[in-house]
Formats: structure tokens, sequence, C-alpha cells
């Protein structure tokens, strides 16, 4: 392994070796760097800052922070501040929220989407549909992935507005989808949304050489501090289009209540509702530099190779007949830059039969290994994975109430729930090799569907 990167699993994350812990969910959250906290609680215990609104020197000071992450963000993506604003948001969802409540949908225009997507992107129908506009997805393929994507864009109205959302890399499989799409959807009339939320920790985006009219992210995922801040960049033009559904503290240059005039911000601020978080923003330069220092190239590789020794390791675990122990949805070859450090898999018990989720989630935190189950959000991919049809999942969803135990017995016990094992700058092979050693703990192990009902009333 890379020494840097066991250097830095000692400086700046040595708590996982002091607490004993295994931690897998870098697609949930990065992990903060301490120097991260330090660094910003001595900036924060050394200054006096106000509410940015006003215009009183510690709200300057407080302006001028919230400036400077503006900026540094135009610099990280390299985005001409002619072309690109700088939304700040809660997170990757609040900017895909805002773009979805103000998109100039009507009946008629297009809103077409990858099934693989996160929940914040598939919402977004919601506002499409209530303004009339078609809702389309575009299938996956075995591997997870989209072959062609153009027959699924081709003939929309270029009077109308239309819009495309695709990640740039999956939450769900890992998957990375080409940014080429961004050029070809703009050139069959829509305008694109890219959620490089899972994307970024591990890749850079230049908006010079891709130019997506919107694109979201929220960088806890990134650098893992701060919460709370996420940021829409969207294109000028595009920005100027949508059309807020109310206006509110901060977004208005002006507004009269005996006359009800209105005369709202069209720039950046035209978006920040409230008061901006502006003491976890002043974190933004300073984690940016963090990944700049270490280099996010160096750290994808040494996700990757993780990622390969995780593969390769699961490929090995069978059960005594030889059957295999995982299952791994996605593409089988993670080699080429079309993949990132996310897999999805589903433990096989000495019959074949999936183990479920729960199960699984349970006893890997009783040796605190910390993985995400479920769908992950990402239902559209689950689905594909799963090989779950639409007309089964409508009939055993028409109950008012869910329970995920009779969603499974009416699915005839397909999985409805997979575990996500994602790697990241803190991950060192004896993470990697920990999960496997917990995995082969299914080895020649079964598990009555009873278990199944076990864990039902366990919850
Ligand atoms: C691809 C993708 N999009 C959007 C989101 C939503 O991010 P947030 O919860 O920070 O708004 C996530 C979070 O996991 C994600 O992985």
């Amino acid at each position: 392994m890379d020494d840097l990167f066991t250097r830095l699993r000692a400086e700046e994350f040595g708590r996982l070796d002091a607490t004993g812990q295994v931690y897998l969910d870098y697609t949930g959250s990065g992990l903060y760097p301490e120097s991260l906290v330090r660094g910003h609680a001595e900036m924060l215990c050394g200054s006096v800052l106000g509410n940015p609104h006003s215009n009183n020197p510690t709200s300057a000071a407080a302006s001028e922070l919230v400036d400077r992450a503006r900026a540094r963000v135009h610099e990280y993506f390299d985005a001409d501040p002619a072309e690109y604003e700088v939304v700040f948001t809660p997170n990757a969802t609040g900017a895909l929220r805002l773009v979805g409540e103000s998109f100039p949908f009507t009946a008629g225009s297009r809103y077409v989407l990858t099934a693989d997507n996160h929940n914040s992107c598939n919402g977004i129908r919601e506002y499409a549909h209530a303004r009339g506009a078609g809702v389309d997805y575009v299938p996956l393929d075995a591997d997870l992935r989209i072959a062609n994507v153009r027959p699924h864009l081709e003939g929309a109205d270029r009077a109308r507005a239309n819009l495309f959302v695709f990640p740039a890399q999956s939450n769900f499989s890992g998957v990375k989808h080409p940014l080429e799409w961004i050029g070809e959807a703009q050139g069959l009339g829509y305008r694109v949304f890219v959620d490089a939320a899972a994307y970024l920790p591990h890749n850079r985006i230049s908006l010079r050489q891709v130019q997506p009219d919107f694109l979201c992210l929220s960088f806890y995922k990134m650098f893992g501090f701060p919460t709370g801040v996420g940021v829409l960049l969207a294109r000028t033009q595009a920005l100027c289009d949508l059309q807020r559904p109310w206006f509110c503290g901060g977004t208005v240059r002006f507004v009269s209540a005996t006359s009800e005039v209105c005369k709202p911000y069209h720039t950046s601020r035209g978006f920040e509702d409230g008061t901006l978080n502006f003491l976890d923003i002043a974190a933004v330069p300073a984690g940016l530099d963090w990944l700049e220092r270490v280099g996010v190239d160096r750290i994808r590789t040494h996700a990757m190779a993780l990622t390969q020794r995780l593969l390769a390791g699961m490929a090995e675990l069978r059960h005594s007949d030889g059957s295999p122990l995982v299952r791994v949805y996605g593409p089988a070859d993670v080699g080429c830059d079309c993949h990132g450090a996310t897999l999805a898999l589903n433990v096989l018990d000495a019959d074949g039969v999936v183990v479920f989720f729960k199960e699984v989630e349970q006893r890997a935190r009783e040796e605190r290994i910390s993985i995400r189950t479920g769908y992950f959000c990402n239902p559209g991919a689950a689905e594909y994975a799963f090989d779950h049809p639409a007309r089964e999942v409508s009939t055993c969803t028409e109950e008012d109430e869910f329970d995920i135990h009779a969603y499974s017995a009416c699915m005839q016990r397909r999985p409805v729930g997979a575990i996500r094992v994602s790697l990241g700058v803190a991950s060192t092979e004896g993470d990697v090799d920990a999960f496997l050693r917990h995995l082969a703990g299914y080895r020649d192990q079964r598990f009555a569907p009873d278990a199944l009902s076990a864990l039902a009333h366990a919850d």
C-alpha cells in the first residue's frame, strides 16, 4: 500500500484503529481528517463572525469567508465564474430539489432519467408529473450500465423545457456513466443535470471540459467535514430559466407587503434560502485544499486497488461444495476507468439462497463493521440488479403500509436488498481482509426461510 495512505490512516484517521472500527461506507459519507476539524475549530475560536446578511464588521468577516469558499469552488471545478454560478445548498438533495421545483416543465416537456439514480433525482418526477411533463426512465442492462442512451433521448420537443438527469457514478453499483452523455443530451434539446455526489470523492470534473447545465454535490462525501453544505453548480442561463415557486429571506433585493412587489435576485443569491450555513461553508476551502494535497487521482488508485483485492478475495470465497459465497451486482471488470470503489453484493448460503441483508448487517454490526444495506436510496439499480418486474412490484406494494418482510415474501423471495461496501482514502488492506474474514463466517451455513420472520420480530 502507498506509504502516504499508511501515514494518513495514523495521522488523520487514527480513531478508526483506536476504537477498533472497520469503516466500509465511504459512499455514505467520507470520514473527516482530524486536521480539518482542528484547523476549523481554531479559525472559529480566533474569529468573530456575524450573520452575513448584515453590513457590519462581523457580518463582513462572515461574507468574506463565504465569498472565499465560492471562489474556491469555482477554482476547484475549473469553472468560469461568468459561465457558472455556485449556489450553496444544505446537500446534494437540496440542489436537486431547487432545480426540480423550479424547472419550467410544461405539458409536452420530458423528464428523462436513468433507472440508476438516487431517490433525490427520482423525486423530481413528482414535479414533472404535476406540470404535465412526460417522465421516462432509461433501463439498465445486465451489467447495470446503459450501452446507448441516445434512443431514449431522441424525439424531445425543443420548444419545451426538457431535463435529463444521471449520476456520474452510481451509488449502488459503483458504475461510472459516460460524461459524454452531457453533450449528447444537450444536442437533443435537454438541460442536463449531473449528480456528481458519489463521483467526486475520487474523481475531478473540469467545467471547461464538460459543461452540464447543473451539477450537485455534498462536501461531506468528498472530505467528511463539514456536513450540511452542498453545492449546485449551474450554468448562468440555465439558472435564469428556472422559475422559483416562492421567495424568502436572502433571495430578494426588495419586497413590499403593501403592494406585493417583489424583486428577486437572479444570481446564486436568488436560490440561497434564508441564512447560509456560513460557519460550515467557511470550512470548504480547507477541505478542497486537503483533497488536492493528497491528490484525488492518488486516492482513486488507492481505493480501486483495494476494490480489486476485495473482489478477488470474494471470488475465492466458496462453500465446501465449491459454490460461491458472494454474488456481486454490476460489471465483473472494475479495472477500467468506468467503475468506482463501491460494490453491491449479497451473501449466498450453502443452498445458494440469498441471506437476508438485515442478517448480514446485524452480524457485521456485532464485529464493528460499518456497511450499508438495503436499496441505498437507489431503487432503480436495485430493481434491475434483483430482476424485479414492474408489475410484481406494483402488486406487492398495494397495501398502504410497507413491510420489507411481507414484500420479500410477495416477491417470491427474490432479494429485496443488498450489502454495499465502499472504500476510500482511509481504507486499508486490513479493512478489506477483515470484511473477507467476516464473509468467510458464512461458509457452509444454511438459512431457513423462517430466519426471515425471526428477524422481522427482532426489528
Ligand atoms: C449519487 C447520490 N446522489 C445524491 C445523494 C444525496 O446526497 P445527500 O443525502 O447528501 O443530499 C447521494 C447520497 O448518498 C448519492 O450517493
